[in-house]
């Protein structure tokens, strides 16, 4: 028997890095998924595969690489942690075959690790007939997340569990954001890798320089956000992109911009959007566009012609799922 779990990736409408210090953050789910499938081994190893070419196999702690070398246990660390903390949970120490299959570009913002790690941890529960909550499901892929960003708040895996539009933060967790309008959006991948381990880690030495400049950052940033909520509330799209560019400003202040992203965000605002931001960590990665429904193609068009990869992405309401076969 299979068990496959598809999770999927995110953008982040307001507040990333900000929601790192107790402000809320405005995340959508977006039709693209990362799949883990995982079946029984006879012994006590897990053996992992991955469609980016990585492969290798976790006997105890020790890694013997497939194929991809050594950079294949960076790679595939996340998983085996992820794999790991499901099976002590089951109390069942047992091997796996784990295959990974994302459509989610890697270190783009788009929230591919955290969608890995829920996944991994929700077919490893399927495999073993055991339904974990949703806290179980964010407590067992945090691990995986801290190993990757170091101090993450959590807003990547609670994106890949429920799915939808919600406001996440850290104290409060979880609040879906049920809005009857669409909100059309295009996705500019600038393909310039980062981590989001280090971009957090500079925000942390900024606001270490400037306290009072950052704590003023961050308040306006909660700000921005509480407006944006209930923009998207009225279905107010015009007011929650003018806030999208206003919190694009803020980002470029605590320095997560860079220059490919900036000009992204002005060919899509020249081509019409009504708001344009970062998404994710920033510092390469991709950019989010609010548009309306026959403007997406338009601004598709400006981002390609800047040198952008364009994804004209849809919001999807469930979270991870998981079946057998
Ligand atoms: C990454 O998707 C969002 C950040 O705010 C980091 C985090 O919240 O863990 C940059």
């Amino acid at each position: 028997m299979k068990a496959i779990a598809a999770a999927p990736g995110k953008v982040i409408l307001a507040g990333e890095h900000f929601v790192v210090y107790g402000e809320p953050a405005i995340v959508m789910a977006v039709d693209c998924f990362a799949n883990v499938i995982v079946e029984h081994r006879h012994d006590k190893c897990f053996y992992i595969k991955s469609d980016l070419g990585f492969s290798g196999f976790y006997s105890k702690e020790r890694f013997k690489p497939e194929s991809g070398g050594i950079e294949a246990r960076t790679l595939l660390e996340p998983i085996r942690i992820s794999a790991q903390a499901a099976i002590d949970r089951i109390n069942n120490p047992t091997g796996l075959n784990i295959t990974i299959k994302s459509e989610i570009p890697v270190a783009a913002g788009l929230g591919s690790s955290g969608a890995l790690a829920v996944a991994t941890v929700a077919a490893v529960g399927k495999l073993f007939n055991v339904n974990f909550t949703n806290e179980e499901l964010f407590n067992l892929s945090f691990r995986a997340e801290r190993f990757v960003h170091k101090k993450p708040s959590g807003v990547d895996q609670a994106i890949a569990i429920n799915g939808g539009l919600i406001v996440f933060q850290k104290e409060k967790g979880v609040t879906p954001l049920n809005v009857i309008s669409e909100i059309p959006i295009v996705i500019g991948n600038t393909g310039e890798p980062r981590k989001t381990g280090d971009l957090v880690n500079a925000v942390k030495k900024r606001r270490e320089r400037f306290p009072q400049i950052l704590a003023s950052l961050i308040k306006a940033a909660g700000q921005l956000t509480t407006d944006a909520i209930k923009a998207l509330k009225s279905c107010d799209l015009e007011r929650l992109g003018e806030l999208m560019s206003i919190n694009h400003g803020l980002l470029v202040s605590i320095g997560v911009a860079n220059k490919t992203l900036d000009k992204y965000v002005h060919a899509a605002l020249e081509a019409g959007a009504l708001g344009a931001k970062l998404t994710g960590a920033g510092g390469g990665g991709c950019m989010v566009a609010l548009t309306t429904l026959n403007n997406s193609e338009n601004i598709a068009d400006a981002i390609r012609k800047v040198g952008g990869e364009p994804i004209i992405a849809k919001k999807i309401e469930e979270g991870v799922k998981t079946w057998t076969q």
